[in-house]
């Protein structure tokens, strides 16, 4: 019986034909998926990480109450349109101890993964209270009423400690300080000292422009201005050329 024969009788038995195919599809899934469980890791190891502050993280618990991920990803793909618009895509490691991660697959807006840095807390109040102040074609809704609402810092050590039981390194130190710490980092006359040990690369300032008042507003700019800034990516660049 020829190869060919063989083959027409395989298609024509559908017990058979469905057993083999199955066959076939369970090797490229073992090739695919069986190597990942002999990695210790999926994600290439970066300098600079480290976890979200209490207050940057009650920001981004606040861009995710408001559906910020509808209009927004959080992933520079690594095409030559994105990079040079974006900066530096993404790496893995950025969203390390991001619970859920906020890639999103919808761009209405810009991607904000390295939006950090790149306007003044000045410009983002303005443009959080009324998009169209300062970018007169926005149909980006306004989120006035942040600058409104006082921030509760009363359940953020519950946050920290969530995020602790699925692996971020939130220390018992960080734990025992998450709410004095949520509230020093925008007061820039509190004692910091704690603070910016346990804090890498940490801004500290009043962020909403009215240092009388923690708000949800100030929460919400310091998360969107340490997004993509962790990662020295000069350094990142330099090693990648050396491999
Ligand atoms: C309905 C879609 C929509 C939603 C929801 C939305 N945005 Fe936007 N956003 C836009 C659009 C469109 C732009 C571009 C125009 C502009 O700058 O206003 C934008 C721009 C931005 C920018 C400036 C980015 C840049 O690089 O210029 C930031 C920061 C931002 N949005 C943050 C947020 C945050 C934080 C939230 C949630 C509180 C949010 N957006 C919700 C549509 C949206």
């Amino acid at each position: 019986m020829s190869l060919l024969k063989k083959h027409a009788s395989l298609e024509k038995n559908l017990s058979l034909l469905f057993v083999c195919s199955l066959v076939v599809v369970l090797i490229g899934g073992i090739v695919e998926i069986a190597p990942l469980f002999y990695l210790k890791n999926t994600i290439e190891k970066v300098e600079g990480m480290r976890p979200y502050t209490p207050l940057e993280l009650a920001g981004r618990n606040i861009y995710i109450r408001e559906g910020c991920y509808n209009c927004h990803s959080q992933m520079i793909r690594p095409f030559r349109d994105e990079v040079e618009r974006y900066g530096h895509y993404s790496l893995a490691a950025e969203s390390m101890y991001d619970h859920p991660f906020q890639w999103g697959s919808k761009r209405t807006g810009p991607d904000l993964a390295r939006v950090g840095g790149r306007y003044s807390d000045e410009w983002h109040v303005q443009h959080l209270i009324w998009p169209k102040a300062v970018v007169p074609e926005s149909i980006m809704p306004p989120y006035s009423f942040l600058a409104r609402t006082p921030l509760d810092a009363n359940d953020i050590e519950g946050h920290l400690v969530a995020n602790a039981m699925v692996g971020v390194p939130y220390s018992e130190e960080m734990i025992a300080n998450a709410a004095a710490d949520l509230r020093a980092q925008a007061d820039p006359d509190a004692d910091t000292s704690g603070l910016e040990e346990r804090y890498a690369k940490i801004s500290i300032r009043d962020f909403d422009g009215n240092p009388g008042e923690l708000t949800e507003m100030d929460a919400l700019v310091a998360y969107l201005q340490m997004l993509g800034t962790l990662v020295d990516l000069e350094a990142y660049k330099a090693n990648e050329n050396l491999r």
